[in-house]
C-alpha cells in the first residue's frame, strides 16, 4: 500500500519490529496412534519452552480458522497406496480444493510417517508439505519422512522447529530437545515395552479349517498399563530361528560375534541381534541401495539404475533377506556393516479384543496366522507364526498399549452401534461387547461377521450366541462365504437389510469396520454408499456427503489393516 500524506509515518516501520507469535499449532492425522502420540509431545516439548500450543485432530480443525495461524506443525501418516488416515481426509481435501486460503502469513513444518517397504513412502505429507508451500507459507523447518523406526528422526525435526521458532523470533537458536516419547500413565511404553506373560494360547478355528487364528491371552499384572475398547497391543516379536540360522550359514558369520545394535552403542550376540533387533523378512529399496555398497556383486547395482523402478519392486515383492544375500553375493563387508543398515523390527500391533473391566489385568488378542510361498520358498508371518507354533503359556512377550482414539464406542450409551468385522475383524467387537455386557448399556447393537466356513470359522460362536441370546448384542449376521456355491459376504448381508440399516443410521447409530483394508474395507464403505443412496432417496454425491458426515460425527470408524 502507497503511503499517502496523511498516514502517520511513525506507524510503517512496526510491520518488521512486530514480534512473532509464541502460537503453534499442532494438526495429526493419525491411524494407528503413533502420529498423535508424537503430536502431543511434540506440544508438551514446545509448552515447556514457552510456547502457547494447540494439539488437534485434522479432523477437529476447523479450516476456516487456517487464515488466522502463524506457527503450524502437521504430524501425518500414510497408508496403503499412499493414503492419508481417516482423521485426515476432510482437512487433506479442503487444502487441495479451491477454497484453500493463501496462506502467506503462516510459517509451518511437516513430519511425515510412513513404511519405506511400501511404495507411496510418506506420501500423505509430502503433498501437505507442497501444498502448504504453493499456498505461500515458508518452512519453520524442512519435513522430514520418518520409516517405522521414528523416535530419533522426529526429535531431530523438533530440533530444527524449535530452532525456526527461536531464529524468528529473534532469540537463540540453540534448542535441546529430548526424544519425544508415546504419551502413557504406566511407566511401560512402546519404547521399553512390559514383559507380558501368556496364560492362554489357542487355535479359534476346527479341525479341517484353511485358516489358524489363535486366541491369545496375556497378563498385564504389575505393569500398570491400562486400555479401553478400540485400543491396540504393539508386540516386539523375534524372526523364525531356523530363518536366523540359515542367514548365519550364508553369510559364514560367527553367531556369537558381539555387534552393535543401534546409535547409543548396545550390543548383542549377532544371533540375538538378528532375532530380536532387526527385520529380515522384509526387503525395502532403500535397504537395496544401502546393500549395494556392501558387495562386490555388480548386478546390484544394475537393478537399481535408473528407470528400473518396476524391477526393484518386482524383486522386492515376497522376497527377504536371506534371498538378497544368496542373490547378491559375495558379501565382503564384517557383520557390523552389514546389520547397521537394517531396519530396527518394528512392532506389530493388534486390535485388543477384550475388556479390561471385564479382564482386569488381561488383554486378550485374535491373531490370524500368515503363512504363504512366494519364490518357491515357503514363508511365515514374523509375529503370527510366533504366536502360532513356538509361544507358550508360562512364555513372556515384550508389548506395549497402542491408544486409539479413532475407534472408540460411543461417548452415550444409548447411541446404537452397527459392528462390521469379518475374519480376525471381529477382535475389537468382541472388546465392546464385553465392556456393554460389563457396564451394562442398553444401546442397540448390530454385528455382522463373515469367514470361510460356519463350521470350522465361526471365531468365538459361543459368546456370540449368548450376548444375542441375553439381548447384550441386539442383531447378528453372518456370511460363511464358501458353504455354499456363491460366495457371500458381510456386504450382501448388509446389502439384504438395507432397510433397517438406513433406520438405524437415520436413529443416529454409529458404525465400526474393523479387518482387510484392500478389498473388505473398500467394499464394505462402497456398500453403505450404495444402502445411503437407494434407501435415503439420494445422490450418489449426497450420500458420500452423508457417509462424510457420519464419519466427521465420529459415527463411521475404520481400524483396517
Ligand atoms: P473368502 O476367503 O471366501 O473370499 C474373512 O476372511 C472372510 O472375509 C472370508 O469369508 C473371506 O471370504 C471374506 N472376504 C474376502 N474378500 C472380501 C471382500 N472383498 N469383502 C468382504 N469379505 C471378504
Amino acid at each position: 500500500v502507497a503511503s499517502t500524506p496523511e498516514a502517520p509515518v511513525a506507524e510503517l516501520p512496526t510491520i518488521n519490529v512486530q514480534p512473532v507469535s509464541k502460537e503453534v499449532t499442532i494438526l495429526y492425522g493419525s491411524q494407528t496412534g503413533n502420529a498423535q502420540g508424537l503430536a502431543e509431545n511434540v506440544g508438551k516439548t514446545l509448552r515447556g519452552q514457552e510456547f502457547e500450543v494447540t494439539v488437534a485432530s485434522m479432523s477437529d480443525f476447523k479450516p476456516n480458522n487456517l487464515k488466522k495461524l502463524h506457527n503450524l506443525l502437521i504430524i501425518v501418516s500414510t497408508h496403503g497406496e499412499g493414503d492419508p488416515p481417516d482423521n485426515a481426509l476432510s482437512f487433506h481435501e479442503f487444502l487441495h480444493g479451491r477454497r484453500a486460503p493463501k496462506l502467506d502469513d503462516l510459517r509451518f513444518s511437516v513430519l511425515s510417517l510412513g513404511d519405506s517397504s511400501y511404495e507411496f513412502f510418506c506420501q500423505t505429507g509430502k503433498e501437505f508439505d507442497q501444498r502448504l508451500e504453493e499456498l505461500g507459507g515458508k518452512r519453520l523447518n524442512e519435513r522430514v519422512d520418518c520409516d517405522l523406526d521414528f523416535d530419533e528422526p522426529a526429535a531431530e525435526w523438533l530440533e530444527g522447529v524449535i530452532s525456526g521458532l527461536k531464529e524468528a523470533q529473534g532469540g537463540s537458536a540453540a534448542a535441546s530437545v529430548e526424544t519425544p516419547q508415546a504419551a502413557v500413565e504406566s511407566e511401560y511404553s512402546r519404547t521399553n515395552p512390559f514383559k507380558a506373560e501368556v496364560l492362554e494360547n489357542l487355535n479359534l478355528n476346527g479341525r479341517g479349517s484353511n485358516k489358524e487364528t489363535r486366541h491369545l491371552e496375556l497378563s498385564l499384572e504389575g505393569s500398570g498399563l491400562t486400555y479401553e475398547p478400540g485400543d491396540s497391543l504393539g508386540i516386539y516379536p523375534e524372526n523364525d530361528p531356523a530363518l536366523v540360522d540359515l542367514l548365519l550359514q550364508e553369510l559364514k558369520w560367527d553367531p556369537d560375534e558381539i555387534v552393535k545394535v543401534n546409535k547409543q552403542g548396545d550390543v548383542r550376540s549377532l544371533k540375538e541381534a538378528l532375532t530380536s533387533q532387526f527385520e529380515i523378512t522384509i526387503l525395502t529399496k532403500p535397504l537395496l541401495q544401502q546393500a549395494a555398497d556392501l558387495t562386490a556383486n555388480p548386478k546390484l547395482k544394475e537393478l537399481l539404475s535408473a528407470g528400473n523402478e518396476d524391477k526393484v519392486k518386482e524383486y522386492i515383492n515376497g522376497r527377504d533377506l536371506l534371498d538378497l544375500v544368496r542373490d547378491y553375493g559375495p558379501w565382503s563387508v564384517s557383520a557390523q556393516e552389514f546389520v547397521s543398515i537394517l531396519r530396527k523390527m518394528p512392532a506389530r500391533l493388534y486390535s485388543i479384543a477384550s475388556s479390561l473391566t471385564a479382564n482386569p489385568d488381561e488383554v486378550h488378542l485374535t491373531i490370524g496366522a500368515v503363512r504363504y510361498n512366494t519364490h518357491g520358498r515357503d514363508r511365515d508371518g514374523v509375529c503370527s507364526i510366533l504366536c502360532s507354533e513356538r509361544l507358550q503359556a508360562g512364555d513372556t512377550l515384550p508389548v506395549y498399549i497402542q491408544h486409539n482414539q479413532n475407534f472408540k464406542l460411543p461417548q452415550n450409551p444409548d447411541t446404537p452401534i452397527i459392528m462390521v468385522g469379518p475374519g480376525t475383524g471381529i477382535a475389537p467387537f468382541r472388546a465392546f461387547m464385553q465392556e456393554r455386557e460389563e457396564l451394562g448399556v442398553e444401546g442397540k447393537s448390530w454385528m455382522f461377521f463373515g469367514d470361510q466356513h460356519f463350521v470350522t470359522d465361526f471365531l468365538y460362536q459361543t459368546e456370540w450366541q449368548k450376548w444375542l441370546k441375553d439381548g447384550i448384542l441386539t442383531k447378528m449376521d453372518v456370511a460363511f462365504s464358501r458353504d455354499t456355491d456363491e460366495k457371500v459376504y458381510v456386504q450382501n448381508r448388509m446389502q439384504e437389510q438395507s432397510k433397517e440399516l438406513f433406520e438405524w443410521l437415520q436413529q443416529g447409530a454409529a458404525v465400526y469396520i474393523c479387518g482387510d483394508e484392500k478389498h473388505m474395507a473398500h467394499d464394505v464403505h462402497n456398500t453403505l454408499i450404495e444402502i445411503i443412496e437407494h434407501e435415503g432417496g439420494m445422490s450418489r454425491e449426497k450420500a458420500e456427503e452423508y457417509l462424510a458426515t457420519m464419519q466427521q460425527e465420529k459415527r463411521y470408524q475404520r481400524d483396517v489393516y
